[in-house]
């Protein structure tokens, strides 16, 4: 099988790593990549993604980000001919737009937030009194998850709003899960929870970021959580999107709080999540492959269950000066090679790029996903730390707690 990529981020470095992993792959290409990309697939200098498929010839296309296919990207391929694990832009719009995601959750009965849109001042000064502190705030369009505030300061939650449609919601107490599912429009296959760390800094503090860190998986869930998401949340959107007339094919990727009242939905997402992609698959072990292309074919139902390493596994994103405002990009970065000796880890590239002189410099907030498998958690986390501080960017921050609570037994879902 000749499989695409499309992306060229540490979501899409997770991808290929796994996809190189699965024996009926003959040949990866990814466009544009990245220096890390480089190393396992071909790359193909960026364009309209018709022509990249075709210029791979590709049996099976994955697009890795949320942009195109909210463009229409997986139309374009469709129509084309072309066998693709990504949803339709009309499907896609449960993350491009978080007013249709909620339509969509109320018309499915899915437990979700309280909400209000608001396009003016005094809707959203009606919207702050009726759904109260913390203040959620949410621009209405795609923001790399930047788009959000959460707040106990009312000023800062109407200026977050000033100049932009947005989505005030209720606040959602409790354990936060991000739950990927491959389907088809029809069937659903869950894969493992994982847990991504959204703010900056250490304790979630800070603003938002698009993800710090992520680990899989989460030892202290409750045992029937995923069939339980499945059936409540996942399988019910899947059939109101296909009952809409836009049935959604590749990732669906649930949000969740894990609530006093059971699992809600904060949000869902079009593709595979970025970091959390990167504790999910390196833990997989059935060919991904062969299971993006059974959705990408609508043939979903008749794949084999999926097997799981008996491991647990932790990414710690290494992030630029400045992030998550402007990050500097730029910076050289050192001692990966020594960091990739370390027992279990895997340094996969999120914003990196050559210079003029062949250095690896840093291109983007987010520049590393530094990744460990081990037995335990705890051990993983040691793993990842230890190939971190043997790694050089002239600002460069991460956060040092990543799944430190979940490793000490100190996670309780309330109720
Ligand atoms: P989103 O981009 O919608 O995933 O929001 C980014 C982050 O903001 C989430 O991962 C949560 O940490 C937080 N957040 C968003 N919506 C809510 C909510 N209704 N209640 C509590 N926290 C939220
Ligand atoms: N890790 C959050 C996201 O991919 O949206």
């Amino acid at each position: 099988m000749r499989v695409l990529v499309i992306g060229g981020g540490g979501r899409e470095h997770a991808l290929c790593l796994a996809l190189r992993r699965d024996p009926a792959v003959s040949a990866l290409f990814c466009a544009p990549g990245n220096p890390g990309i480089a190393q396992v697939a071909d790359l193909l200098p960026d364009g309209p993604p018709v022509a990249l498929a075709r210029q791979a010839e590709a049996d099976l296309v994955v697009i890795g980000p949320e942009a195109p296919l909210v463009e229409g990207a997986a139309d374009d391929l469709r129509a084309a001919g072309f066998a693709v694990f990504g949803p339709s832009a009309a499907a896609a719009a449960i993350e491009g737009s978080k007013a249709f995601a909620k339509d969509v959750m109320e018309a499915a009965g899915v437990p979700t937030a309280g909400y209000a849109v608001c396009a003016d001042p005094a809707e959203l000064r009606a919207a702050l009194d009726l759904l109260g502190s913390p203040y959620v705030v949410k621009h209405d369009e795609l923001a790399a998850g930047k788009g959000v505030v959460v707040t106990d300061d009312r000023a800062v939650a109407e200026r977050h709003a000033a100049g932009h449609r947005v989505v005030v919601e209720q606040f959602l107490d409790g354990p936060e899960v991000s739950l990927f599912c491959v389907t088809d429009g029809s069937a659903v296959v869950p894969l493992l929870p994982a847990q991504d760390f959204k703010r900056v800094g250490d304790d979630d503090t800070g603003p938002n970021t698009g993800g710090m860190g992520a680990y899989a998986p989460l030892p202290w869930a409750p045992a029937d959580l995923v069939d339980d998401v499945v059936k409540t949340i996942v399988t019910p959107v899947v059939a109101e999107l296909a009952r809409r007339g836009a049935p959604f094919s590749g990732l669906l990727y649930a949000g969740l709080a894990l609530t006093e009242a059971g699992p809600m939905v904060i949000e869902f997402n079009a593709r595979f999540g970025d970091p959390e992609t990167q504790v999910v698959l390196p833990l997989l072990e059935t060919p991904l492959a062969g299971l993006l292309q059974a959705a990408a074919l609508g043939r979903l139902a008749d794949h084999p269950p999926l097997q799981w390493r008996p491991a647990a596994a932790v990414t710690v994103v290494v992030a630029s000066d400045g992030y998550p405002g402007t990050p500097r990009i730029g910076d050289e970065i050192t001692g990966l090679d020594a960091a990739a000796e370390v027992d279990g880890v895997t340094v996969v590239h999120a914003g990196t790029a050559r210079d003029g002189g062949g250095r690896l410099v840093t291109s983007g907030g987010r520049v590393l996903a530094v990744t460990s498998v081990a037995a335990d958690l705890a051990d993983a986390r040691q793993s990842a730390y230890t190939a971190i501080d043997r790694i050089g960017i002239r600002g460069g921050h991460h956060r040092r707690d990543i799944a430190d609570r979940a490793a000490r037994g100190m996670i309780a879902v309330p109720g």
